[in-house]
């Protein structure tokens, strides 16, 4: 379902790759033996495969029944509790499903609790109203304060609106089992929860309900998602360069970074594919930064971000490489009619389809960006369905977790993020944070 097509062959030799290996070899052998650093958080490597079907069911039942009752579904969560669902609604849905015809409306998923502005609450709450609401807030300590205090509101909205009683039941939680304040506020009120596993991170929990439960809700079809994962578990299962692609993947940018290339600039030529950057970034991004290490991941969407950021991938400082997402078979093709008069001049491209034009400016511009000095990886996709949206998952999972330890940190803790919600708790004067709250007044 995903293959690599190119390999930055005129940057990392196939002898440099080569010696890649035994290294690739230690990281594979410290994922699979759960020897590694942060081997708690592992529950992600068989998952797919090993997917609790008691739980799916409950899944696609409650989700429908939430796709009954309303007509927007908001989805409460912040990093790894709302990226994965966002990356696959953008890629798997219509472009326009917002604007769809009536009968053709799916529910509508938006997103709340991923910053903090009073804006774009109090907007969203505007359009609520006159329109059937669900909600799902999800938050895996449930202590985080972004999707804490969005809940807080949408709470209150929903129970002045429905009613105590019949907002209880559009809403729906997905949080620890046991621990935060959002398990004991479940369980006060008697929501029906879903559960993050304790040995899956929130970045690598896409496969789990907090990526699969809006995504039901929302029609997506969830099974196909966890079909596509099944395959690529198997698919990465071997040290083999030539055959698990992404273990190719790690071994490269690894051999790029040791070349000097410290920015990874994730593109894809398809617009759906936009939040696919996004939730690709947090995964490399929390995973492999700390200890002062770690590739610097960006995206961009081509041909777009060539008009704004292409003259500097061309010519500026040769710190980036480029990794490429190529869909071999794009959701709906497009062709190119000719024009009586070509007063446009374009008649050139006529029997031709969009995606035809799309894909030759993936090839010219990968010439020119690898002419200037710019490695290129190339990753294609089949299609843009959802089988191949959970390999896609699966494979960069798998990747991250062999690139964290090709560098020699723990992929699977975040210390850093702490570091500003603690001095934001003291800011704000939250009980038990008053000695770092005097420590920032002195400016410290
Ligand atoms: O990958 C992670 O663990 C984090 O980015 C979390 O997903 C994010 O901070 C949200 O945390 P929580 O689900 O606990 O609210």
């Amino acid at each position: 379902m995903i293959h690599m097509f190119e390999r930055a062959e005129s940057f990392v030799s196939a002898e440099e790759l080569e010696m890649q290996l035994p290294f690739v070899r230690a990281a594979h052998e410290l994922i699979h033996s759960g020897r590694g650093a942060g081997s708690d958080f592992l529950g992600w490597l068989r998952l797919p495969q090993e997917y609790d079907r008691a739980e799916l069911r409950r899944i696609l039942e409650t989700g429908k029944r939430i796709a009954e009752t309303a007509e927007i579904l908001v989805v409460i969560g912040i990093g790894g509790s709302y990226l994965g669902a966002r990356a696959a609604l953008s890629m798997l849905r219509h472009s326009f499903a917002e604007l769809l015809p009536r009968d053709r409306l799916p529910l509508q998923v938006v997103f709340a609790g991923h910053q903090m502005s009073g804006t774009y609450l109090t907007d969203l709450l505007e359009v609520l109203d006159g329109r059937e609401v669900a909600v799902n807030v999800i938050s895996k300590s449930g202590t985080t304060t972004e999707p804490a205090l969005a809940f807080r509101v949408l709470e209150a909205y929903m129970q002045k609106r429905y009613g105590r009683a019949e907002a209880a039941k559009r809403i729906v939680v997905t949080t620890d089992r046991s621990r935060g304040a959002l398990r004991d506020l479940a369980n006060a009120v008697g929501y029906e929860t879903f559960v993050v596993p304790d040995d899956v991170g929130g970045r690598f929990s896409v496969l789990t309900p907090v990526g699969l439960f809006p995504l039901a809700a929302a029609g997506i079809d969830v099974e196909a998602m966890l079909s596509g994962a099944q395959v690529a578990q198997d698919d990465t299962a071997r040290v083999d360069l030539d055959e698990n692609h992404a273990y190719a993947y790690a071994a490269l940018r690894h051999a790029l970074r040791q070349k000097g290339k410290l920015v990874e600039l994730l593109v894809s030529y398809e617009p759906g594919l936009h939040y696919v950057g996004e939730w690709w970034k947090q995964l490399f991004g929390e995973s492999e930064g700390k200890d002062h290490k770690g590739i610097w991941p960006a995206s961009a969407d081509f041909s777009t971000d060539l008009h704004s950021l292409g003259q500097y991938i061309q010519e500026g400082r040769r710190f980036i490489f480029e990794t490429a997402l190529r869909v071999r078979t794009p959701r709906r093709s497009l062709v190119i009619e000719a024009l009586p008069g070509d007063a446009d001049g374009l008649n050139y491209l006529a029997g031709k389809t969009m995606q035809d034009v799309n894909d030759t400016a993936l090839q010219a511009t990968m010439l020119a960006h690898v002419r200037g000095g710019v490695p290129n990886i190339g990753l294609e996709l089949a299609n843009m369905g959802p089988e191949t949206l959970g390999y896609l998952f699966y494979f960069f999972e798998k990747a991250c977790a062999v690139s964290a330890y090709l560098q020699g940190v723990n992929p699977f803790d975040q210390p850093g993020v702490e570091a500003y919600k603690t001095n934001m708790f003291a800011l704000l004067g939250k009980p038990g944070y008053e000695d770092l709250r005097s420590v920032l007044a002195k400016g410290r």
